[in-house]
């Protein structure tokens, strides 16, 4: 049978696929368009896909031999569920094993922010550093400050327990309130009205999935109801922000900052973005530590290799469809 990894994954993923399939590996990029994966789902039995790939009805349509994908990554707003499941194909994901990773990323985003490291950083690259300064950089200290998370899942509790060991008091906005343990562990408060929420944070940090009904959650109307001093960070999908908006309030000084992670139009960035100070940009590295992305290709392969080799579904860890 044959497997195509999209592009060139961590080393030891390809082996664990190569000892029971032969597997192609293609170049950086070239499966982000619905045509070359409409080629591909035709001549292979497995794909491991990035994110960046379209997996649309049409690719899944497409498919004669193709049974399983699996994602690298835990999101999988790329790919068409609704789909895959009337074209009989599995999809997996990469759930549990970038939890602590991208919480490390939204908490150095958030502390960069706050505290203007990359621009005051910029000033000592750049060979102005004239000595200690009583004014200079003032930001905002984390000690104290409150936090709102939307989305309590996974990431967004490892984030909450980050932010709480750094002193910040913990709102969070969910679709379902969490387990009253946990709760009590971060000392969380459950906010179901999101627009009282982003009235009373110093900070923002989404960790909710991207889905029809997260798309455009954070708009013009919701910015403009938090303080002006507060921060947004972005570390789950960009379309969650309206970016337009987002840079508006960012120009207008109507917010603090932002610490992104990901854009509405990856990876295109906005290009008022790169004019604004008060901004921390990084190109969607959440997950980018050698623990994450190992484990990543662990599950992925063994998810492809589970299906391909006729294990019973549900003992298969991570399939979605
Ligand atoms: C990264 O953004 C992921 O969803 O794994
Ligand atoms: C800062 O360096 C201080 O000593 O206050």
């Amino acid at each position: 049978m044959k497997i195509l990894i999209t592009e060139p994954v961590i080393e030891s993923a390809v082996q664990k696929l190569q000892n029971h399939f032969e597997v192609a590996v293609g170049s950086r990029g070239e499966f982000d368009n619905v045509d070359a994966l409409v080629e591909a789902s035709r001549n292979f039995d497995g794909l491991l896909t990035m994110l960046s790939n379209p997996v649309t009805r049409d690719v899944l349509a497409s498919a004669t031999r193709l049974k399983v994908i699996a994602n690298y990554a835990v999101g999988y707003n790329n790919i068409d569920l609704d789909a895959a499941r009337e074209f009989g194909i599995q999809i997996a994901n990469t759930p549990g094993v970038l939890t602590e990773s991208t919480a490390e990323i939204a908490l150095s985003l958030l502390l960069s922010v706050a505290r203007r490291t990359t621009e005051a950083e910029q000033q000592v690259r750049n060979h102005q550093f004239d000595g200690w300064h009583p004014t200079g950089f003032l930001g905002l200290e984390l000690y104290g400050a409150t936090l709102g998370i939307i989305g309590m899942g996974r990431i967004g509790q490892a984030f909450a327990r980050k932010a709480h060991a750094c002193g910040m008091n913990i709102l969070y906005h969910n679709r379902n309130r969490i387990d009253e343990e946990k709760e009590a562990e971060l000392q969380a408060v459950y906010m179901p009205d999101l627009d009282r929420m982003l009235k009373e944070v110093d900070a923002l940090s989404i960790h909710c999935p991207l889905t029809e009904q997260t798309r455009h959650l954070i708009d013009k109307r919701k910015i403009s109801l938090m303080k002006n001093h507060a921060l947004i960070i972005n570390t789950s999908r960009g379309p969650v922000i309206d970016e337009t908006a987002l840079v508006q309030a960012l120009t207008q000084e109507e917010i603090g900052g932002a610490g992104l992670d990901v854009y509405e139009h990856e990876p295109a960035v906005h290009p008022e973005l790169y004019k604004t100070r008060n901004t921390v940009l990084l190109p969607h590295i959440g997950s980018a530590t050698f623990t994450s992305r190992r484990a990543m290709g662990n599950l992925s392969a063994d998810a492809i290799i589970g299906v391909l080799t006729g294990k019973p579904l549900d003992t298969i860890p991570n399939l979605l469809a």
